[in-house]
């Protein structure tokens, strides 16, 4: 039998009861799928689980690092990044300084195709980078910028559609080499980030449901892509306002593919193409 509504409460008040996190208004359907494979992978019932989350502070944690999904890739979806280029930086090349922040930035890919991006751009010398996820594991990911070679071919077709085929113009093709921003290494099956990259960004442990600022600093790009999705309407919401308190006056909010700003109230974000700006 699969995990009820029932099972599902209980397991968020156990987590609430043992803990600071609080996954009340994560999405059900995805929460409960998580919490049967947290179930079978430990071989335990429901309540051998509970049990288990209040005597083991370690468990727990690992718990909830299972709870994330940590889905990722290098120019995740090639055609938002000709569009960020076109509609969002050109917008911001002219400030002294850019801040960015990634909220919910998983292992570090997006993070670095920005970095990419705005190398290419000639801004990089200009951005504050912050970054920052639930999950402490997929950080030290991040940091390390180090991933597997064979399993992420896709990451180098992704790199040539947005950064050395001009889709304004498919004749010409701009020669950037991989070398300049990681290094392939076949026979390990790495592929590894180069240090310039990854020493750039500031990276946190932040909880998006406290909805608090770790940084210290307004933002001019806020990248939230692929994270709402987790969320109910009403958490999505509250996390909006809160990026909303956070961003200059006219910066940036950037959400994932399928994510946009329904029931959000219109009159505090214009919407500029598939990004939304703050409005002044
Ligand atoms: C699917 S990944 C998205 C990664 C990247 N932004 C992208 O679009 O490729 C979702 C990330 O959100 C993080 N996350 C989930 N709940 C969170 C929360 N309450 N606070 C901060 N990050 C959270 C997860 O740990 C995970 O790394």
């Amino acid at each position: 039998m699969g995990v009820t509504d029932q099972d599902t409460k209980t397991f968020i008040d156990a987590i609430k009861g043992y803990s600071n996190y609080d996954f009340s208004e994560y999405s059900e359907k995805s929460l409960k799928r998580r919490i049967e494979r947290i179930l079978v992978e430990n071989k335990v019932n429901l309540s051998g689980l509970i049990l288990k989350l209040k005597k083991d502070k370690a468990f727990l944690e690992q718990t909830v690092k299972d709870i994330t999904v940590n889905t990722t890739e290098l120019f995740r979806d090639t055609e938002v990044w000709h569009d960020l280029r076109q509609t969002v930086i050109s917008k911001l090349k002219d400030n002294d300084t850019i801040k960015i922040w990634h909220a919910g930035c998983s292992t570090g890919q997006e993070v670095y195709s920005l970095e990419i991006l705005l190398n290419e751009m000639h801004l990089l010398n200009r951005c504050e980078i912050y970054a920052s996820d639930l999950n402490e594991d997929v950080i030290d990911v991040a940091k390390k910028g180090e991933y597997k070679f064979r399993f992420n071919l896709s990451y180098l077709s992704n790199f040539d559609n947005v950064i050395k085929e001009n889709q304004y113009n498919f004749t010409i093709n701009k020669e950037v080499e991989y070398e300049s921003y990681f290094t392939i290494d076949k026979k390990n099956d790495k592929i590894k980030i180069h240090d310039f990259l990854t020493e750039k960004p500031i990276y946190k442990k932040l909880d998006l449901v406290k909805r608090e600022n770790l940084f210290n600093t307004k933002f001019d790009l806020i990248m939230c892509r692929n994270v709402l999705i987790y969320f109910n309407l009403n958490l999505q919401n509250k996390i909006i306002d809160f990026f909303h308190s956070q961003l200059n006056n006219e910066g940036f909010l950037v959400l994932g593919k399928h994510e946009s700003l329904l029931g959000y109230p219109e009159n505090k974000f214009s919407k500029k193409g598939k990004f939304y700006q703050k409005k002044g």
